[in-house]
């Protein structure tokens, strides 16, 4: 028999909680010993439950317990988590986490102390919620050099963005009701500001380009600035918008890393990702593209794939998984990069006429969806680096606002 012990009983420790011991019989079959969930850390009290008994307030009873092998971290958060993470692995126990902020801030660190201690760190639901991402990576498409990873990392932003193109629900709306369905987490700004996709982004891109990614080296733009506006004008260009985030090798061996809002054609198979629901393209050398596609939030689903971590980890008791990287380093990461793209332009201005005569000046022959009665015109440029384009649109002096948004097609 296998123990493990869950620090944190919200939505996920709870559905933790619940496969590995509702589900004790067909986990056992897996691993080939039983698991038993010996702890569960939280400091609130769950009466009540078949498992009431198992609730402990004192970190210290799991740490001292050399019986229990396997720990999984749900708490969410930096502090105490990555404090427990550490010292667990100091005690030679496996530690399993569907934390992405722990693991963009401290991946590589806790990486290198589980391979000094002989035990395992995996971390498969930290991106993804359910979706089997990071194994693949690993593993599946090891034979390949990844040159990007591009996907939609974030249910919650999503599905506010899914209601406000679909039901015309204004971004406000959508985001109260995103909190009403559970979707969003506890401080939505995480979400809604690109917080939580950029530190997937940096996951992601530490496990495919070997180096860890800090988030403060993504370039990182939320939702909270599009419109209901901006959805109707991306739907006359045959797009739709969506959280992207990105993360590219470069010629010189560095990366870009972005999270952005991006007009995404209808063309183009990330579009067709709705709700809750979350999408990751892999570029690899052999393979051409890669995706994967499932529920990207949601207690059972983030849970499968901690529980699944937690089976692998029993199976692997004094062996480790491959799933690791290097150090990250200040000049990884290069998003001055002056890539050639495609940008998204809508102005606004009271003199219309003024503002359509000036673009037209400035892009020659572009073909704009004008909108007198709004005084806007939009408009997405030909390709040319991103550089030029910008400055380009800086002349743009007739408009009362300018908005650019990236485009992919
Ligand atoms: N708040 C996150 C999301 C949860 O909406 O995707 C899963 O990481």
């Amino acid at each position: 028999m296998i123990n493990v012990a869950i620090m944190g009983h919200g939505v996920v420790g709870s559905g933790v909680a619940e496969i590995l011991i509702g589900h004790a019989d067909r986990i056992a079959s897996k691993t080939k010993t039983p698991v038993n969930v010996k702890y569960i850390l939280d400091l609130r009290d769950f009466p009540g439950l078949s498992y009431s008994d198992k609730f402990i307030k004192d970190f210290n009873t799991i740490l001292n317990d050399g019986d229990v092998k396997v720990v999984v971290e749900v708490m969410g958060g930096i502090n105490p988590a990555y404090d427990f993470a550490k010292k667990c692995i100091c005690a030679d126990k496996s530690v399993v986490t569907s934390n992405k902020e722990l693991v963009a801030a401290k991946g590589a660190e806790l990486i290198k102390l589980a391979e000094e201690h002989n035990v395992n760190f995996l971390f498969e639901a930290s991106v993804g919620g359910g979706i089997p991402v990071l194994r693949p990576i690993a593993q599946c498409l090891a034979a390949n050099e990844i040159t990007a990873v591009t996907g939609i990392l974030n249910g919650t932003t999503n599905y506010i963005l899914n209601k406000m193109i679909v039901d015309n629900m204004d971004f406000s709306s959508a985001l109260a009701l995103a909190q009403e369905k559970g979707f969003a987490e506890r401080n939505p700004a995480a979400d809604i500001e690109g917080h939580d996709a950029c530190r997937k982004v940096c996951i992601l891109a530490a496990l495919s380009f070997g180096k860890h990614v800090y988030p403060e080296q993504v370039s990182t733009e939320g939702i909270t600035d599009i419109t209901l506006d901006d959805v109707e004008s991306a739907d006359n260009f045959g797009c739709v918008i969506k959280l992207i985030g990105s993360a590219r090798k470069l010629s010189n061996g560095r990366i870009t890393a972005s999270v952005r809002p991006t007009l995404v054609s209808r063309d183009c198979i990330l579009s067709g990702v709705n709700g809750v629901f979350n999408a990751i393209m892999v570029h690899g050398d052999q393979t051409g593209d890669v995706m994967f596609y499932g529920k990207g939030a949601g207690k059972e689903a983030t849970a499968s794939a901690v529980v699944a971590d937690v089976i692998d980890c029993v199976k692997h008791i004094g062996a480790r998984k491959y799933l690791s990287w290097e150090d990250g380093s200040a000049d990884f990461v290069d998003n001055t990069a002056d890539l050639a793209t495609k940008l998204y332009v809508r102005a606004v201005s009271s003199d219309f006429e003024g503002l359509v005569k000036q673009i037209k000046s400035i892009f020659p022959g572009i073909s704009c969806v004008k909108n007198k009665f709004r005084g806007e015109i939009a408009f997405i440029t030909d390709e040319e680096p991103e550089s030029v384009l910008r400055s380009k649109i800086s002349k743009i002096q007739n408009a009362d606002s300018v908005k650019v948004l990236h485009t992919l097609f």
